[in-house]
């Protein structure tokens, strides 16, 4: 006949494995910060991915860099800012020529482009899509320009 577990039992497999709490109700105290997205899928997210395309960052700042970027300006930075951005971010283009991009806005150097990284991030990367102003790069490409600014828009030998 079957027997009811021994609590002693209970109380000591609890114990190994840490997770027989008194009140079994998920916590919720930051359920309004938390996209329900990522609580879901634990046991297949072990590894860090290059992007998180659906993260929501507050700033440059607080967006994380991972441990294993390996995004620098040469497999990355500089062919997306050559395809996305200098067409009229770029020194050489006159006021007229740069459909209306602020002149002194220029990407075409990493210098530039580190120096104004925040002000890249928040408008082309990640969350941000309000540049270029028409046709915004897909969400995987702005995951990894954030990756990459924040990591210090790194080139191959700074890695
Ligand atoms: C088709 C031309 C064009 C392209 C391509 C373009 N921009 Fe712009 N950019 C503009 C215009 C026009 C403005 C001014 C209007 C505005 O701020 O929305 C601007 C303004 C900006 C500003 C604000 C500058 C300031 O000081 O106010 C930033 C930052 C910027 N762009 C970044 C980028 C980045 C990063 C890319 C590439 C992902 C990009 N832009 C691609 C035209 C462009």
């Amino acid at each position: 006949m079957p027997s009811r577990p021994d609590p002693r039992l209970v109380a000591l497999l609890c114990l190994s494995l840490g997770s027989c709490t008194e009140n079994p109700v998920p916590s919720d105290s930051n359920a309004s910060t938390t996209d329900a997205s990522t609580t879901t899928d634990a046991s297949t997210t072990d590894t860090p991915t290059t992007g998180d395309a659906t993260a929501d960052y507050p700033s440059l700042d607080e967006r994380p860099c991972p441990e294993d970027s390996i995004l620098t300006a040469e497999n990355f930075g500089a062919p997306f800012m050559l395809t996305h951005c200098t067409g009229c971010h770029h020194a050489a283009l006159k006021e007229g020529e740069r459909a209306g991009a602020p002149l002194g806005v220029n990407f075409e150097s990493l210098d530039k482009v580190r120096a104004q990284a925040a002000q890249i991030w928040a408008r082309a990367a990640d969350q941000n899509a309000t540049m270029p102003p028409v046709g915004p790069p897909p969400a995987d490409e702005r995951a990894q320009l954030g990756e990459w600014l924040a990591c210090g828009a790194p080139t191959a030998a700074d890695l």
